[in-house]
């Protein structure tokens, strides 16, 4: 099997002001790196997926899921080295989701800040017509709200019973930022 084949999309690197990170396309040859989150449960327990379980498994999806997404960028380290990724779901025309996951070694150093404060202000570059960025995300993942308050989105409110994440109905934050909101 090819290891590094991502022919569907050109290699873009965006780094950060402050150089800790840069965001480029995933590749197969990043699998490793890949299962080092994606092989955690406490990394995927406010996630929709669940802990991949083997090498093939993770290659697998890397090549369905992740090589043919409309928008995802591995966030790595100054030596290139994964440790994460961040992505943009359509909504529609104007709306777009964003979400992200890192390892657990490196939470709390201010990467998905980082990395959630670069997107958004590329996004509405890259995309001109977007006029509305919004993240969903479970009224108990404290982290991941207060990463989106860092960055400047807007809590708008919780909607009440709004999936069902892992068999369990889930109040969710809605959180928005507009090309106009000025960052933090
Ligand atoms: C959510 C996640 C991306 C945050 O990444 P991170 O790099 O640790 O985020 P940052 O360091 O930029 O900021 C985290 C902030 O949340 C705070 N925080 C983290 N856990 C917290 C908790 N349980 N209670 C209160 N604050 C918490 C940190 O102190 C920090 O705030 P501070 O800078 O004011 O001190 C990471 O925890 C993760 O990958 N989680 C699993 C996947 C996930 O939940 N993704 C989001 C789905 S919506």
């Amino acid at each position: 099997m090819e290891m590094d084949s991502n022919e569907t999309q050109p290699t873009v690197v965006v780094s950060s002001p402050a150089r800790r990170i840069s965001l480029r396309q995933m590749t197969l040859s990043d699998v490793d790196h890949y299962m080092v989150w994606a092989t955690d449960a406490e990394v995927a327990r406010f996630c929709s997926w669940e802990p991949c379980t083997s090498r093939e498994e993770a290659i697998k999806y890397i090549t369905d899921s992740v090589l043919t997404h409309p928008w995802l960028r591995a966030i790595c380290l100054e030596d290139d080295r994964p440790i994460g990724y961040i992505l943009i779901m359509p909504v529609d025309n104007i709306r777009k989701e964003i979400g992200y996951v890192l390892a657990r070694k490196y939470w709390g150093k201010g990467f998905a800040t980082e990395a959630v404060r670069l997107v958004t202000a590329e996004i509405f570059k890259e995309m001109p017509e977007i006029e509305r960025v919004e993240a969903l995300v479970d009224v108990d993942n404290v982290g991941s709200q207060r990463v989106l308050e860092k960055v400047g989105f807007t809590r708008e409110g919780v909607m009440r019973n709004y999936i069902i994440m892992k068999g369990s109905v889930r109040d969710m934050v809605m959180f928005s930022f507009l090309p106009s909101d000025p960052f933090k």
